[in-house]
Parts: C-alpha cells; sequence; structure tokens
C-alpha cells in the first residue's frame, strides 16, 4: 500500500477533509521518525483502533536544549515512509521547521507540575517544547485519538494533563514499552551506543526490575528500592545515574511512602548517550519497615 506523504498542514488538511472515514476514528502516532519497534507497536495499536492512521514525522527543535543532540538526532525519510508503507499506515505528515514554525519563537504552552521534577529538571524547556509542537499536531490532525509510548511516561503525564485542561477532543492512548530480547527499552537513541555501551545498557532496566522486586516484597519506604537499583546501576563504571526515583503514576511526584501503585523512573548516561526507562510497581500486603 502507498502511503501519502504530506509536508505542508494545508495538503493534509485538503486530504483528511476528502477521506470518507465514516464514524471510525482517527488516530495520530506522533513521531520524530527514525521510526523503530516501539513506534510500529502504537502504529499497530492505532492500526487496530481505528479507521486513518496518520504518523507525524517532526524533529522538534523546541524540545532540544542548547546542548543537546538536535543536529545529529537521526533523519531518514526513506526509510521511515517504507516502515510506515509495511505497516498499512494511511498518510505521512512530515513538515519542515518553516512550516511548523514559520515566525521563529512561537507561541509556548504553560506545562503543568508533571514537567517539574525528573527529566523536567535537568532538561530545562523540554516538556513544554514537547507540549507546543503536540499541541499544533493536534491542531492540524484533529485526531480523535493519539497514542504515545509508556517509556516515555512524563511526555505522557504532561499530554494527558494538557488535553485535559485544555478540553482537547482527543483521546490519549498508551502503548506499552517495547523490549528487545535483552530488556533494553526500544528508543532512537540506543543507536548512538558503541558495541560495548550498548552491552552495558540493559543494566538499566536489570536495575528497575530489582525496585519492582523489592516494591512487590513489601517495601514501603522509596529510599530502600531506590538504593538497591542504585547500587546495580553504580556497579558499572561507565553509568552515571541522572536520577532514579518512585514517583506517583498520575502526577510524577516522588512519593514518601508506597502505598499504592508506583513508577520506578530512571535516567543514566553512558558516553554522551542519555537513557531513560521506567517501570509500573504494585506493592503486596507484606510489609518492610521504613527506614529510620
Ligand atoms: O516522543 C517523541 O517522539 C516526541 O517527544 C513527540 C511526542 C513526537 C513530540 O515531538
Amino acid at each position: 500500500m502507498t502511503v501519502e506523504a504530506f509536508r505542508s498542514a494545508r495538503e493534509l488538511r485538503t486530504y483528511l477533509d476528502s477521506s470518507p472515514f465514516g464514524d471510525k476514528p482517527l488516530g495520530l502516532v506522533p513521531t520524530m521518525g527514525a521510526l523503530h519497534e516501539g513506534h510500529g507497536s502504537l502504529i499497530q495499536l492505532a492500526r487496530e483502533e481505528c479507521g486513518t492512521v496518520i504518523v507525524s514525522l517532526f524533529v522538534n527543535s523546541l524540545q532540544f536544549g542548547p546542548t543537546e543532540d538536535l543536529r545529529n538526532y537521526p533523519r531518514r525519510f526513506d526509510a521511515d515512509l517504507l516502515f510506515c508503507e509495511r505497516r498499512s499506515v494511511d498518510a505521512l505528515f512530515a513538515p519542515s521547521e518553516e512550516e511548523m514554525y514559520p515566525s521563529g519563537t512561537p507561541t509556548l504552552v504553560e506545562v503543568g507540575p508533571e514537567a517539574e521534577g525528573l527529566c523536567g529538571a535537568s532538561r530545562p524547556g523540554h516538556f513544554q517544547g514537547v507540549a507546543t509542537t503536540v499541541l499544533k499536531l493536534f491542531n492540524i490532525v484533529r485526531p480523535d485519538r493519539a497514542y504515545f509510548g509508556e517509556k516515555d511516561m512524563q511526555q505522557l503525564a504532561v499530554i494527558s494533563r494538557m488535553a485535559r485542561d485544555m478540553n482537547l477532543s482527543v483521546d490519549i492512548v498508551t502503548g506499552p514499552t517495547q523490549r528487545d530480547p535483552d530488556g533494553m527499552a526500544i528508543s532512537s537513541r540506543n543507536e548512538y551506543l558503541s558495541t560495548e555501551e550498548r552491552q552495558i545498557a540493559p543494566v538499566l532496566y536489570r536495575a528497575l526490575r530489582v525496585a519492582r522486586q523489592r516494591i512487590g516484597d513489601g517495601d514501603r519506604d522509596p529510599l530502600l528500592p531506590k538504593n538497591a537499583a542504585l547500587k546495580v546501576l553504580e556497579f558499572e563504571p561507565l553509568v552515571r545515574v541522572e536520577y532514579i526515583e518512585i514517583v506517583n503514576p498520575e502526577d510524577m511526584r516522588a512519593v514518601d511512602e508506597i502505598a499504592g501503585p508506583v513508577r520506578v523512573a530512571a535516567a543514566i548516561r553512558i558516553g554522551d548517550t542519555r537513557l531513560i526507562d521506567n517501570v509500573l510497581c504494585e506493592p503486596s500486603n507484606k510489609s518492610r519497615r521504613r527506614r529510620k
């Protein structure tokens, strides 16, 4: 099946306005391209639930800090087009920077408190850039459903909050994190890792699983699973830990006590590559004492 590819919002709108999808929902999978199986699973979910599936490809300069990897971010339009063709995507929206932000500094979305900690603390302005572009994509495509991966849980929380606060008529749908056989969460940034770094990288998921195990075994004091996970990470000399936190899955705030479902989230650096991952944890009824 041939995928229609549009560079301008106007052309995309003309296509969407003349496409007869009847009552079936219109799905959007927003991406920055360099598509991989993480995106593939979101596209598949959208394909199952929607009459029409649009994938956007836009390397969003607003979400990169001045020292981040915007220039080197992988861009491979032809491979992405083929990837989408194979998954029966109806159309790609691949706007240029000028198409999205013709007047330079744009109006920006003021994001909620979900954006403050974790990645928001070390990447100031990142979630504002994400939310601004996602809102713009929503306004251009007007999807009924938009699909985001659980790996970027803070992004998901920021966007869900924006959709609620702004009464956006789009359902935010979450797809589970896709992993390589060694547990490593699939991400476009994995390809920056050298062979040696790639071999070390699954330590991130191993550390999160250690924390999850402790929570499942009854830890109530978040310091206990956090320190257990840190120990795993610190065993690898090439790993630098940016953060590891046990947070409330709704508001992304660190919890004082584990009394319900939490997410353990971490960001590490291996060489120049920054990796993030998280797992949802359910506490058990067994309880271990809080540390004094
Ligand atoms: O997750 C991403 O790829 C990006 O943050 C998104 C949602 C496409 C916004 O640029």
